[in-house]
């Protein structure tokens, strides 16, 4: 299917995002204290990176992730700690489930990507 430059501009963003979640996720499984969180933030990640891997499949360029969010979300959890950071992070995957309804209605392989999203809010809800 043909990609147009604005659906272009979409994938690539979505597959940055993905990849410093990958990041992101890794850096929390290392700060975090309890082994639960950090066995389902290393879940996380891992999915993410399949998550990159279909948006990479989509546009054929390689990303660099950057550290921002692998930086910025363990300082926040030694400051306001799981109960706070944990809804926060967890809005972070509804709203990209939501970003991600109208690229899984254009393109079939986003549409699992979508519902990964919705679950693992759930699973970092779960976790409190
Ligand atoms: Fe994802």
């Amino acid at each position: 299917m043909a990609i147009s430059k604005e659906e272009r501009k979409v994938l690539l963003k979505a597959q940055q995002g993905e990849l410093d979640a990958v990041k992101m996720y890794n850096a929390l499984a290392k700060t975090v204290t309890e082994e639960k969180d950090a066995e389902i933030f290393r879940q996380l990640a891992a999915e993410e990176g399949r998550h990159a891997a279909v948006f990479k499949a989509m546009t054929g360029e390689v990303l660099k992730p950057k550290s921002t969010k692998a930086i910025l979300l363990p300082s926040l959890y030694r400051v306001i700690g799981r109960k706070k950071l944990y809804p926060m992070i967890a809005k972070g995957e509804y709203d990209a489930e939501k970003k991600y309804i109208s690229v899984a209605a254009r393109f079939s392989e986003v549409e699992s990507v979508k519902n990964d999203e919705h679950r693992h809010g759930d699973m970092i809800m779960s976790l409190l």
